[in-house]
């Protein structure tokens, strides 16, 4: 059941207008969550307001953001549906599992002690929940039309970020085990067998986000980036490390298995001009959240919000506005959509 791309026709006009895609499927944290952990005993949730400001009318639904998240608007922009729900959404339907659907937790990382630490869906919960999506979807679609969409669904994959600023840099577990650059190369090895995992399951489009500019999130440049609250160039360069780490192993796996697509996406030089020049893309501020002081609040600390948040690119210390995650997806749909034909 292929459809076609109304929104990227008029969005992103380097996109052939005949590409389709049936579905988007969805790993990762908080940059994509939109609402299983709504159904898990956890801290790690935005089932609240603020969160939900701007979405429907002001409705909170465990995306951590004011609006929709980067897995909604991948499908938004790709033409599919306006949203991707959360796969622990008891409502689901048949349709809704067909065009796609989203195992994303707030708080997970590649590293197990990050999800564990914050009790939320690790990769294997995830993929365990993938293989009983795939049973379902093959009560409902049959077997062959199943192995289609496994194998023409971007499933992408966006984790790291709690990894490398909670669990390395934010307490002594790992950090007196590994320096950075093994821990990196540890992350990159588990992301490297969750895609292989993903192949034998038959998915054959898999695209993995790299990491931001970690030192310039508003949290951490008010922790570590002194009096001015500068990017903390440490992070900025374990985010880096990082995404090397991850192109490499991607290319990797991607060369052992040639009919697949196997794609290293980039999400620090982007932001990064965004965070460095936030007029030149219409936002005013790039240090602070919306929410609260905007420098260090997260999740239930966020009480009260800006006057503005059209021109922020943060929504709390962590987490981007719709806005600026919108730039983002369609830059990246821009650059890569093509790589997965
Ligand atoms: C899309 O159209 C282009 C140009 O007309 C053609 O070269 C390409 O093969 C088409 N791709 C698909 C997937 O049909
Ligand atoms: C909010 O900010 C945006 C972006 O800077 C601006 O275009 C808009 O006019 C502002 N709205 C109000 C009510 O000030």
């Amino acid at each position: 059941m292929n459809v076609s791309l109304p929104y990227i026709a008029e969005a992103v006009n380097s996109i052939p207008k005949n590409i389709t895609f049936p579905a988007v499927i969805v790993f990762g944290d908080s940059l994509v969550d939109t609402g299983n952990n709504n159904y898990i005993k956890t801290i790690a949730k935005a089932n609240y307001l603020p969160y939900g400001k701007d979405f429907m009318g002001g409705k909170p639904t465990g995306r951590f953001s004011n609006g929709k998240v980067p897995s909604d608007l991948l499908v938004e922009e790709l033409g599919i549906k306006p949203l991707l729900p959360a796969y622990l959404d008891p409502t689901l339907t048949a349709q809704d599992l067909i065009t796609g659907v989203n195992f994303a937790s707030g708080g997970a990382g590649y590293d197990p002690l990050t999800s564990d630490i914050a009790s939320v869906l690790s990769l294997s919960k995830q993929l365990e929940l993938f293989k009983d999506y795939i049973i379902k979807l093959k009560r409902i679609a049959g077997e062959e039309r199943t192995s289609t969409i496994l194998r023409e669904t971007p499933i992408i994959l966006v984790f790291g970020s709690n990894d490398i600023t909670n669990t390395y840099y934010g307490g002594p577990l790992r950090k007196s085990h590994y320096d950075i650059s093994s821990y990196v190369g540890l992350l990159g090895s588990y992301a490297s067998s969750f895609v292989q995992d993903l192949y034998k399951l038959g998915a054959r489009r898999i695209g993995v986000f790299g990491l931001p500019p970690l030192g310039c999130l508003p949290s951490q440049r008010t922790l570590k980036g002194g009096a001015e609250r500068e990017c903390v160039e440490l992070y900025n360069q374990a985010a880096q490390l990082f995404n090397d780490k991850l192109s490499v192993e991607l290319n990797s796996v991607n060369s052992r298995f040639p009919d697949a697509r196997m794609i290293y996406i980039d999400i620090y030089n982007h932001p990064l001009d965004l965070i460095q020049n936030p007029n030149k893309y219409g936002f005013r501020t790039a240090n602070k959240g919306c929410c609260g002081s905007g420098t260090i609040e997260v999740a239930f600390l966020c009480k009260y919000t800006c006057s503005n948040v059209s021109e922020y690119i943060f929504w709390d210390s962590f987490h981007p506005t719709e806005k600026a995650y919108r730039l983002l997806v369609q830059q990246i749909l821009q650059q890569y959509v093509n790589n997965f034909i």
